[in-house]
């Protein structure tokens, strides 16, 4: 097979800046040694997120230009509204300026004191909008999801056993509804299978509570269903995200994801009588709903976006560059959540410095290194952003201490991974004569975007 090359041409480039290794050992203390707090003009190859960080296409940006900015009833809010509706037939598509803020709005409604909301892993923004309302965030991922090193198709698979007896201990009166996250971002990128996602709903059907998907990364999930899922093979993405998106009763979608746009985002709902008690939230605090926190420009990109993201050869060359590097660290010896993901590559750090303890964040510990050997920008996804202390101040560490390189889509081609993957190799070398770090200051909600932090020895 010839090399998956990168379907576009350039049209429209921005520069780097380079930095030297001193220079960004100075900027790493400047910036306590959390990448968050680094200057971007500091940053040469930024995996920090693959949100809100695409290159949009010419007929992105031409749509912009097209875009309708009248307060009600914008031409490009119903081009929005049917390109989400013909993807997933949901009656209600309420704009949002991004994922969180759908999710703010639907946990103030259903959320709140004595509800429990299950997911296969809640993302951290989503875990923070349930827990303020109140509520209570439990994830039931199957046993495999957790295993870093165990290779299988459908990690992000909900544990439906485990889920159905929570519903029965907890009542489903108390359960307003239950997400699946395609794909699982906090658990790798790894997708759900249609078999998973058609017997969660089928399970909840029992109890009467509706499906929602947290839907970012909906396109990958449907490409990883085609390529190795059986009778999906000859379907189209699209055919396979509008199945996936049948079973739900509602959506959250952050397009800084899988509409391939810098900004923006939407609830979608078959509940007319929870879609309207929505729009009255949204109105007071996004924008009229027919534009929601966007201005009619972004609703436009967002309609395009939605379907470029379903292109074949997009989605080849998107998993497969991602995967390319997964395999490449792998052959250097960094231990990876494995198989790659559809997003990202997740080091495994606990693996890969033992010596650290999770209590010193070896998460952080590969984070400055790489951004002091290559000026990469990547985060922790470990004992900083879901550590907590136990009654005597003592770390309680998640199950894995990964870091995460995700990947912009369309930003960077093979060159700019293969310099990431030589920087890989220094960072290999240089394994045992790295330390752990220390928290110096922390705010008291999702801590990793403003810590402190400080090396050890
Ligand atoms: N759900 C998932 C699965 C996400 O990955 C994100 C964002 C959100 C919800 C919230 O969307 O940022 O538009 O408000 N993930 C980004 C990331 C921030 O880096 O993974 P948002």
């Amino acid at each position: 097979m010839k090399t998956i090359i990168e379907p576009f041409k350039i049209k429209s480039v921005e520069p780097i800046r380079f930095t030297t290794v001193e220079e960004r050992i100075e900027i790493l203390k400047q910036a306590h040694y959390n990448p968050f707090l680094i200057r971007a003009d500091d940053v040469l190859i930024d995996l920090l997120t693959d949100s809100g960080t695409a290159a949009m296409s010419a007929k992105q940006w031409a749509g912009m230009m097209e875009g309708d900015e009248s307060y009600a009833g914008a031409r490009s809010f119903f081009r929005f509204e049917k390109a989400v509706q013909d993807l997933t037939g949901m009656k209600n598509i309420i704009p949002t300026h991004q994922g969180r803020a759908a999710e703010k709005i639907l946990f103030s409604i259903i959320g709140g004191a004595g509800k429990f909301i299950p997911n296969n892993t809640h993302f951290d923004t989503t875990r923070a909008n349930v827990e303020f309302s109140g509520a209570v965030a439990e994830d039931f991922l199957t046993e495999e999801g957790k295993q870093p090193n165990v290779i299988a198709p459908f990690k992000g698979n909900m544990n439906i056993p485990a889920l159905e007896a929570f519903i029965q201990k907890t009542g489903a009166e108390n359960i307003p509804v239950c997400f699946i996250t395609v794909t699982n971002n906090s658990g790798g990128g790894q997708p759900v299978s249609m078999q998973n996602i058609r017997d969660t709903k089928a399970m909840l059907k029992k109890y009467g509570i509706p499906l929602f998907l947290d839907a970012c990364r909906f396109a990958e999930n449907a490409y990883f269903i085609k390529k190795r899922e059986k009778g999906y093979e000859h379907k189209t993405p699209k055919e396979i995200a509008q199945e996936m998106f049948s079973y739900a009763d509602g959506v959250t979608m952050s397009a800084k994801k899988d509409a391939i746009v810098n900004m923006g985002g939407f609830l979608a709902l078959n509940d007319d009588a929870l879609a309207l008690k929505a729009r009255n939230l949204l109105i007071v605090t996004e924008g009229f709903p027919t534009y929601g926190g966007l201005s009619g420009r972004d609703l436009e990109a967002i309609s395009q976006g939605l379907e470029e993201v379903l292109d074949e050869h997009y989605l080849t060359y998107r998993l497969r560059s991602v995967e390319y590097l997964g395999n490449k660290l792998m052959e250097i010896g960094i231990p990876i959540l494995q198989p790659p993901g559809g997003h990202a590559i997740y080091i495994d750090a606990k693996q890969f410095l033992p010596n650290i303890p999770p209590y010193q964040y070896p998460g952080q510990a590969v984070v400055c290194e790489l951004y002091k050997i290559g000026g990469i920008r990547s985060v922790e996804i470990g004992s900083v952003m879901f550590g907590k202390y136990d009654e005597n101040g003592k770390v309680i560490s998640p199950p894995m201490e990964l870091v995460r390189l995700a990947i912009p889509r369309r930003v960077y081609t093979q060159s700019h991974i293969d310099y990431v993957i030589e920087c890989a190799v220094e960072l290999f070398a240089n394994r045992s004569s790295l330390v752990g770090y220390s928290i110096t200051y922390e705010a008291p909600q999702l801590r990793h975007f403003t810590a402190h932090f400080e090396p050890l020895g």
